[in-house]
């Protein structure tokens, strides 16, 4: 058989698939432009721009004895921590390799080919490629001023409909829903279709913004919340996330999920990380500091953006190819959207005061302002 029929022999669905493209890593911009990687700044993938906690590097540098040793697969310690936070058993949690593979999990879980999965347009590129991997198909709703039309996505759900997607925040819109509308919406949903509400973002919403989401899981047990320790944790590198969900769902997805799939350090920095509350909160309030930043100086250059919720800023620089490329020279990575249905916009990560004063002194270069 030669490569091209084994290719063939792949599901037209696969087949049909776009790879998601990850923000460029440091070491491939300094290799491609032969400059140096401590000149770089990489704002492109909605990371914390401060790393994880001094008491979490103390926890991942005593977890590297443990390496010898398969990690525990049920994930008990970490399990028991997340269920003291969020006042949910140890049996309505999922542990995932990052958020994206709960995402993923549940699509494995749920999603039979030609089932229908319902998510908003401009939503994260992760709902349409695990959709597509289970050859289900996407309804992608309109946005509504870039966010989730929560109504439209209601009315877009039908009797083949299985998952609907929320990101509350958005990425890469940075469009957040108001609790008391979003929990009108899950009142809405059939029962029997699974609502995933990926709050990756959650950490950088104001207080008053944060709901408990998870309380709500035993009115609806259909909701699966997922979050990550990638964003305000610091620990994207390590790939830590969780669902909280029902017991059957969590069970469903369980089931599904690789045995050993959050390694031994990832749990130890996960376990630090939860516990550290008052770094979270720090670099909350340094994302929000970062925020203010960027738009006052981006109003000073006449530049516009669409207001953000999450660690990021959706930049609207016209032909963002162009920007992204005039970038990259100076050493500035930024995320293109154009995959998101959003060719004349940059995604900008909030960094460090010095970083983010990079990208706007390099994006007044790039636009000749
Ligand atoms: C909305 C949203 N959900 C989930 C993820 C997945 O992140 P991770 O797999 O690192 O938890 C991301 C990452 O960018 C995201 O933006």
């Amino acid at each position: 058989m030669s490569c091209d029929e084994i290719v063939l022999q792949s599901p037209e669905y696969i087949r049909r698939l776009s790879p998601y493209v990850p923000g460029k890593p440091i070491e491939e911009l300094a290799r491609e432009h032969g400059l140096a990687e401590g000149d770089i700044v990489k704002l492109a993938s909605n990371e914390n721009p401060r790393g994880p906690s001094p008491k979490v590097r103390e926890a991942i540098a005593s977890a590297v004895a443990g390496v010898t040793r398969y990690p525990d697969g049920n994930g008990f310690a970490l399990k028991t921590a997340l269920a003291a936070r969020y006042r949910v058993s140890i049996d309505q949690i999922v542990l995932g390799n990052g958020s994206n593979d709960v995402l993923e999990l549940a699509t494995q879980a749920f999603l039979r080919p030609g089932d229908h999965a319902v998510y908003a347009q401009h939503a994260f590129a992760v709902y349409p490629l695990a959709t597509q991997a289970r050859g289900a198909t996407g309804i992608v709703v309109p946005a509504r001023g870039l966010g989730h039309d929560l109504n439209a996505m209601l009315a877009a759900i039908t009797p083949r409909t299985r998952i609907v997607f929320v990101a509350n925040p958005n990425n890469p819109t940075g469009t957040w829903v108001a609790p008391a509308a979003l929990r009108e919406f899950i009142a809405g949903v059939p029962s029997e279709v699974l609502i995933v509400l990926d709050e990756a973002y959650n950490e950088y919403l104001e207080r008053g913004q944060q709901a408990d989401t998870a309380a709500w899981i035993a009115e609806h047990p259909n909701l699966l919340v997922s979050r990550t320790f990638s964003k305000a944790y610091g620990l994207a590198g390590l790939r830590v996330g969780f669902g909280l969900a029902d017991a059957s769902v969590a069970d469903m997805l369980n089931r599904v999920r690789q045995p050993f799939n959050v390694n031994s350090i990832a749990q130890a920095a996960a376990i630090a990380a939860l516990a550290d509350t008052g770094y979270v909160e720090e670099s909350a309030r340094l994302n929000r500091s970062g925020l203010e930043q960027l738009m006052i100086s981006l109003d000073a250059l006449g530049v516009a953006f669409v207001p953000s919720h999450g660690n990021f800023l959706l930049v609207h620089v016209g032909d963002a190819s162009t920007v992204y490329e005039k970038l990259l020279r100076q050493g500035v990575i930024v995320r293109p959207v154009a995959n998101y249905g959003l060719p004349e916009h940059v995604r900008v990560t909030v960094g460090l005061a010095a970083e983010n004063q990079r990208f706007l002194d390099a994006l007044r270069a790039a636009l000749g302002r």
